[in-house]
């Protein structure tokens, strides 16, 4: 007899709120959340705003609207209020990180993962050029990072780890608390990304008693392009003096005084320039939906769904490149098949939207809004594409 969970399943509530899911089988939140339809509302608004208020909107709202929103996503992972501020994008709030530091003493030792997001490597490779010494810690196996081989790369010289919380190529969860604890006990600081955690997997700040964590809002939180968070551990924040700053950081920053800059408290200290107000505006829909479905009920539901799709994988013989073990395993399943890149082109044009990437295969990423019937659906198509091949390709 077939199962039916679904019809149990209280989160398909929110199904209505995201249009692409009435014309597509939408696996993809790992890359881009759906679009909820409260954003149509949300950019008429803006739009309304520009075109009635003018420049006094600035002050009745948008001047406000990035700590506003930093703290929409901070409730989210357990951060206090005032220590989210918002960005553009996770690059830009590493360069805000390192902006607060000197490289050129003896604690210059920045210690990473090669399955970080290569965008942040990019960063930290970059920063050699400012006496930054750079350790990478290779994979083993491409799915996992080796925990003990992190931990004794970070010694008395290491001043920041910028890790991933959930690595974008597996979905392996790193030790965060162990790698916290040891930054700490040598005198570093963790930045954690948690870019492909925040709206799948819980994340609490203050629990991990994390120095930085940041990520975009447009993945898992459904909240589009152009708006990432940085959260600062609050006696950290209340000391740090980014020199990547600029008025919105200033103390008065409407005297537009001459001179070196005077720090305001966070969030503001740690922005800069004018910041992204469509964007802003366009977040806040999907951060209020991911806020009231509950990111444990989230969790809960996305176990059950990656655990389906890893069973459905093997009856087919396909690898998978995600971890077995669900205490270490975020939202994604990743699965490689023959042929998996033409496969995923494949499964676009038929409207099952997921990706592929190098090392990794297929992701495949249900959300709270994915029904069980869409696993099914997209597995099958898989199926169907490679039946299409010659046998000797399969
Ligand atoms: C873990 C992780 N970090 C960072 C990024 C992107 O960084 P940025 O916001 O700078 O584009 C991604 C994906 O886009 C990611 O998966």
């Amino acid at each position: 007899m077939m199962r039916d969970v679904s019809t149990a399943d209280e989160l398909l509530r929110y199904r209505t709120e995201f249009p692409i899911l009435e014309r597509t089988t939408y696996l993809i939140s790992n890359s881009l959340g759906a679009m909820p339809r409260g954003v149509y509302e949300a950019m008429r608004g803006y739009a309304d705003e520009w075109a009635t208020r003018g420049v006094r909107a600035w002050e009745e709202k948008w001047w406000m609207l990035a700590a506003e929103v930093g703290d929409e996503i901070g409730s989210l992972m357990n951060a206090p209020g005032s220590s989210v501020s918002t960005h553009q994008n996770v690059t830009t709030c590493q360069a805000i990180v390192a902006s607060c530091f000197d490289f050129s003493g003896a604690r210059n030792k920045v210690v990473y993962s090669d399955m970080n997001f290569p965008s942040i490597m990019y960063f930290w490779e970059a920063q050699q050029a400012r006496g930054a010494r750079v350790h990478m810690v290779k994979t083993d196996d491409g799915v996992t990072v080796p925990t003990e081989r992190l931990l004794d790369a970070i010694d008395e010289h290491t001043l920041l780890v910028p890790i991933s919380h959930v690595i974008f190529r597996s979905a392996y969860i790193n030790d965060a608390r162990a790698i916290i604890e040891k930054a700490h006990r040598v005198g570093a600081l963790v930045v954690l990304d948690t870019f492909q955690s925040l709206g799948t997997v819980p994340v609490d700040v203050q629990a991990l008693n994390v120095d930085f964590a940041c990520g975009g809002v447009l993945k898992w939180l459904c909240g589009g392009p152009g708006v990432a968070y940085l959260y600062v551990r609050p006696d950290l924040g209340r000391q740090l003096k980014p020199t990547f700053t600029g008025w919105m950081a200033h103390r008065e920053p409407f005297d537009f005084e001459i001179g070196p800059i005077r720090y305001t408290d966070p969030p503001y200290r740690f922005m800069n320039g004018t910041p992204n107000v469509p964007a802003l505006e366009a977040a806040r829909p999907g951060l209020k939906i991911v806020r009231e479905a509950g990111v444990a009920q989230i969790r809960a539901k996305s176990l059950r769904q990656t655990s389906r799709l890893i069973e459905l994988a093997d009856q087919h013989g396909w690898r998978v490149n995600t971890p077995r073990d669900p205490e270490r395993r975020g939202g994604t399943v990743s699965i490689d098949m023959p042929n998996s890149h033409e496969v995923c082109r494949r499964l676009l044009t038929r409207d099952v939207l997921v990706d592929w990437r190098p090392q990794a295969g297929v992701r495949m990423s249900p959300h709270f809004y994915n029904t069980d019937a869409e696993l099914e659906t997209a597995m099958a198509t898989v199926e169907e594409i490679r039946r299409e091949w010659p046998v000797a390709a399969r």
